[in-house]
């Protein structure tokens, strides 16, 4: 018997799921992948051409003429974009909303999953997105589903920015970011944003990165 196994960790932007997945990874030894850094890329490959990423007929041909690679260089995902490591350049607020609505298109969504699905194939995985437990790997062995307030993710949001120097939102900017981007990514009609049944509801509100780490530890050893 194979001892691969998949953890999909679903939930909205600011909800924990990267910096958890990545503690999943480290505890348990396995691969992490940020399916949200391929989406992003894909926005990337929008803005660099000029083309709004709402515009299926101009986001069908500009993937037709893109080559997106996901790397692992020292266990670190790297996003490569026509040759260029574009991981850098992938997490700012216009990076986010362009991901947000490419995305939506289901062409762009079956070309990911279809990478993830591989990537994922031969190692333990963790993965974190939006539809890893609805759809990109419904077999999963665990699901989790994570949730936090607008407001916290809000707040989040704003000390991860801040700690990278970027004063250039405020409070009330990265909040309608996020409000604006849960609707899209909620409401679309290809792979919405949802909990299924077999996954573990985890709110973060009022939990620390910490004590979410262990109760989700705690799932994967019982
Ligand atoms: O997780 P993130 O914020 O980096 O994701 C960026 C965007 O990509 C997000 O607005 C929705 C989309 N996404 C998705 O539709 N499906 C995924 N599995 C991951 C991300």
């Amino acid at each position: 018997m194979s001892n691969i196994y998949q953890i999909a960790i679903d939930g909205s932007s600011g909800s924990g799921k990267s910096t958890l997945a990545k503690g999943v990874s480290k505890k348990l030894g396995i691969m992490y992948l940020d399916t949200g850094a391929m989406y992003r890329t894909c926005g990337v490959a929008a803005i660099k051409k000029g083309i709004d990423p709402k515009d299926a007929d101009k986001v069908k041909e500009l993937l037709s003429e893109t080559k997106i690679e996901v790397k692992f260089i020292n266990g670190e995902q790297h996003m490569i974009l026509n040759g260029e490591d574009v991981t850098g350049i992938i997490r700012t607020g216009e990076v986010s909303m362009a991901a947000s609505s490419i995305s939506a298109h289901p062409f762009v969504r079956e070309e990911m999953v279809r990478m993830q699905r591989a990537i994922a194939a031969d190692q333990s995985f963790v993965l974190d997105g939006r539809d890893i437990g609805s759809k990109v790997l419904p077999d999963a062995k665990y699901k989790f589903f994570l949730t936090a307030s607008s407001e916290k993710r809000a707040e989040r949001r704003l000390l991860e920015l801040e700690a990278k120097g970027d004063k250039s939102q405020t409070y009330e900017e990265v909040l309608k970011d996020i409000i604006q981007r849960d609707k899209q990514d909620s409401e679309r009609a290809a792979s919405p944003l949802i909990k299924v049944d077999d996954a573990i509801e985890i709110n973060t509100d009022n939990i620390g990165i910490e004590e979410t780490l262990e109760t989700l530890l705690g799932y994967i050893k019982e």
